[in-house]
């Protein structure tokens, strides 16, 4: 069939084609009433490339053609179309992946086939408070901004997981697939669970997948760019803590590869992944389309909410006081709670009154796995701020360090360090002062005290 054969003959799989060149049509004998009537066959092919989710630069490359070209072509004809086809002003088409968005919100896709669904391991999250904030802009992100990648980045506890599966259910519907598939320690090589994946995003079809783990990421791009898939891997921080240039552990650096293409490829996709460490795969990469979200704790409405479903018993100050020793931490939250439900019959005050931190077993686990990866340098700069009782400057802080290292080397574990949340940092009188959160320094000082 001819039709088949044009370039990105694709599009037909999730538009309505036809009505569009019609419409378009109309909307050119407007805009150009002197110009031949009908969408030309170039006009038609930028169309489907569109579409189909290639940028400028690709339909010209799958063309042949010289880029600016296309772009010129573009900015002259389709997108003026298409912007009165659209009830919008002239030149206000500010990049090209504002087509897609306003077609399909004129009604011009179509097929939406059949969602499927697989959660994987997801836990249930039937307890949620606050992040309203976070939701909404996490949601723009991945519906209206179209990102590729979210990372969400955050310490243990602090809700990563949670607030991914309340994302992808209320977003669910914006996708023809969802997959969640979580990360545990030790994972499996990544072909595995890529073959797994690209089993379920093919109905259970592709039987003749590649060996090759290259070609594997290749097939499942391609599977990303036909179809709209929300794809979350969580505790991605499994993969990394390696001692290699973006931290991949060894054995893991594909995952990387995979990070990296997903991020750089266009596709009508989200991976969205949840991780304790910042993938550095990403830093090159962060910007209109890849985007990181650092998690914080909850605000002191929300953590709240927690000690009320405890029943625990507070004041206001009281509750604040609590709320900022965790730093907002659901999981420490929620464990505290219970502990002064059962040691202090709700009492909160009785709790402060202690005047000590308790670090809950299963965030003495998350930081202790965490501290083993650490290189030991790293570990150093952390006992050291332990073994202080006021925050540092960083000049204070390398000259009681033991270890002999230069002082771009300080800067980098520095610098690493508090992107990966371990070290808090204050300004104060216009100097910075380093420190670290009290359930960080409480474990530090135990499990490596000096
Ligand atoms: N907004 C919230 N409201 C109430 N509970 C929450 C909220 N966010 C998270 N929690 C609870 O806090 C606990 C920790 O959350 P979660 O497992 O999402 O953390 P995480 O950042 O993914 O941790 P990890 O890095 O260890 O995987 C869970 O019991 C979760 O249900
Ligand atoms: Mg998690």
């Amino acid at each position: 069939m001819v039709f088949n054969q044009e370039p990105f003959s694709e599009a037909v799989n999730n538009w309505d084609l036809e009505r569009l060149y019609i419409d378009l049509a109309a909307a050119k004998r407007e805009f150009a009433p002197r110009a031949r009537q009908g969408l030309t066959e170039v006009e038609r092919t930028h169309l489907r490339g569109l579409l189909c989710c290639y940028n400028p630069a690709e339909i010209a490359h799958r063309l042949n053609r010289e880029p600016g070209g296309i772009q010129v072509d573009l900015s002259r004809t389709l997108y003026r179309y298409i912007e009165r086809l659209t009830n919008r002003e002239e030149n206000t088409v500010q990049n090209w992946r504002d087509i897609v968005n306003w077609l399909e919100a004129a009604g011009y896709r179509t097929n939406q086939p059949q969602q499927r669904v697989d959660w994987g391991e997801a836990p249930e999250v039937s307890v949620f408070y606050g992040r309203h904030t976070e939701l909404e802009t996490l949601k723009q992100w991945i519906v209206s901004d179209r990102c590729r990648v979210i990372a969400i980045i955050g310490m243990g506890g602090i809700g990563k997981t949670a607030i991914a599966v309340r994302i992808a259910e209320q977003i669910r519907d914006e996708f023809e697939y969802l997959v969640w598939r979580s990360l545990p320690d030790n994972p499996s090589p990544l072909s595995e669970i890529l073959v797994n994946i690209i089993s379920f995003l093919s109905d259970e079809q592709s039987t003749d997948l590649p060996n090759n783990i290259d070609d594997l990421i290749s097939k499942l791009l391609n599977v990303l760019r036909q179809h709209r898939v929300l794809l979350i891997l969580d505790s991605w921080e499994t993969v990394m803590g390696g001692d290699g240039a973006e931290r991949y552990q060894a054995g893991y650096e594909k995952y990387g590869e995979l990070l990296r293409r997903i991020a750089q490829q266009n596709h009508q996709s989200c991976l969205v992944i949840t991780s304790q460490e910042r993938p550095e795969t990403l830093t090159s990469c962060e910007g209109e389309t890849v985007r990181l979200w650092k998690l914080e704790g909850l605000d002191n409405v929300a953590a709240t909410e927690i000690f009320r479903t405890a029943n625990l018993e507070f004041g206001a100050e009281d509750a604040t006081r609590l709320i900022d020793m965790y730093r907002g931490n659901p999981l420490a939250l929620i464990h505290i709670s219970k502990m002064i439900q059962e040691l202090f019959h709700g009492g909160v005050t009785e709790f402060l009154r202690q005047n000590t931190i308790v670090v809950p077993p299963p965030i003495q686990m998350v930081l202790k796995q965490r501290f083993e990866r650490l290189p030991e340098w790293e570990r150093e700069i952390l006992r050291c701020l332990a073994s202080e009782a006021t925050p540092l400057d960083s000049d204070t802080l390398r000259s009681r360090m033991s270890s002999q290292v230069s002082n771009s080397e300080f800067l980098e574990q520095l610098y690493s360090l508090l992107q990966r949340s371990f070290i808090e940092k204050y300004c104060q009188d216009g100097t910075v002062l380093f420190t670290l959160q009290p359930v960080v320094r409480k474990c530090v000082n135990r499990f490596y005290g000096r």
